[in-house]
């Protein structure tokens, strides 16, 4: 039976952000709240899973209680419920699908849960370019640098990742190393607009075509020493030479990524590159990415910047296609802490 639902509610607690969103049946996004617990963490130079999920436990009905207020609607109105049930933080996941099979039990709703990465993946379908599958999709986020190929039925096919760092974890370590606080992706992105990426370059790692693998460690290390090298010579890193670094480091993160997601799309002959995660905000990415897909006739699809991070938005719209296909969970779904996208797309959820 298809399950008709005007509205849906969203909720994403997969890490750090408590995030509720409330979509339309045709995509319209009524409410979309994200409590961020950045500055909780930001002390401790990254995500502590045991504040991040208390937090969650303090603000979740609020968060949701505010999406109602935003959307102007009554949880009667809701005719379906859509959860992250993993991967991520154990102790955060378990706060986000308890309130959601509670509400879900409580209205006598539907529930699916989603895959975060399979969010991440349709962030940019609410664009009416977005394409029908087959296309190849570029991850890039705190926990995930991945390429992967999404075939005709959704099923995705890890075709290539990190065997260490992901690009938002570089972005951020680095960042820690020049004195910035967690995360440091778009403070360096910020500050790479006002330097010139030609002074100092960094390696980029995994050229050979042989590979669609990424690798971050040497890029990291190379930063190190640069910076030890900077203090030396400077004292202190800041000012002109504080841009120049950013700027050469977001020039090599993003012709890394980008030259292996392209080399995908030519070896499997796919016009479409759908890009997601939090680095797909970085705007040299974008418009590098739109940039080499003129070029080499590829179309990119980027996600609203707003949505490359963390958000509930893009777990209603995985949903979405799911629930519009008859698809739902039992109540007894788990949480997984550590689950591949490969393993749960493509089919139906338990029911
Ligand atoms: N403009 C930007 N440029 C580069 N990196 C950015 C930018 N904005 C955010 N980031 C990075 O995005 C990351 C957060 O993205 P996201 O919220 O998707 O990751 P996550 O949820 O922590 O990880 P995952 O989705 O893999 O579980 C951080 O590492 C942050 O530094
Ligand atoms: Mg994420």
């Amino acid at each position: 039976m298809t399950v008709r639902f005007p509205y849906i509610l969203a909720i994403d607690t997969s890490c750090d952000d408590s995030a509720v969103a409330i979509l339309k049946e045709d995509g319209h996004i009524a409410a979309d709240i994200v409590y961020s617990q950045n500055e909780i963490h930001a002390p401790y130079g990254g995500v502590v899973p045991e504040i991040s999920s208390r937090q969650h436990v303090s603000r979740i009905a609020r968060a949701v209680q505010e999406a109602f207020f935003q959307a102007g609607l009554q949880p009667r109105d809701i005719k379906a419920v859509a959860v992250t049930f993993g991967p991520g933080l154990i102790g955060s996941l378990l706060v986000g699908v308890q309130f959601a099979k509670g509400f879900a039990q409580g209205l006598s709703l539907p529930i699916i849960g989603i895959h975060h990465i399979e969010g991440h993946l349709m962030a940019a379908c609410g664009d009416a370019t977005f394409p029908s599958p087959p296309f190849i999709s570029l991850i890039v986020s705190g926990g995930h640098s991945a390429i992967y190929m999404c075939d005709k039925n959704y099923q995705f096919k890890t075709l290539g990742e990190t065997r260490d760092d992901a690009a938002g974890e570089a972005f951020d370590k680095i960042g820690r190393m020049l004195g910035f606080n967690y995360p440091a992706g778009k403070t360096i992105d910020d500050l790479s607009a006002l330097g010139d990426d030609n002074i100092y370059v960094f390696p980029v790692a995994m050229r050979s075509k042989a590979t669609l693998d990424y690798s971050f460690s040497g890029l990291k290390n190379s930063a190190r020493l640069l910076i030890q090298t900077l203090l030396k010579e400077h004292g202190e890193i800041k000012g002109k030479v504080l841009f120049d670094f950013c700027a050469g480091l977001r020039k090599a993160i993003v012709a890394a990524l980008l030259n292996k997601a392209f080399m995908a799309c030519h070896a499997q002959e796919i016009k479409h590159l759908v890009l997601g995660g939090g680095v797909s905000a970085n705007s040299l990415l974008r418009t590098e990415a739109v940039r080499r897909g003129d070029l080499e006739k590829i179309q990119v699809h980027l996600p609203p910047v707003n949505h490359c991070v963390d958000n509930a938005v893009m777990i209603a719209r995985a949903a979405l296609r799911r629930l519009k296909e008859g698809q739902q969970h039992t109540l007894d779904f788990n949480v997984i802490a550590n689950v591949s996208v490969d393993t749960v797309s493509g089919q139906p959820p338990n029911r």
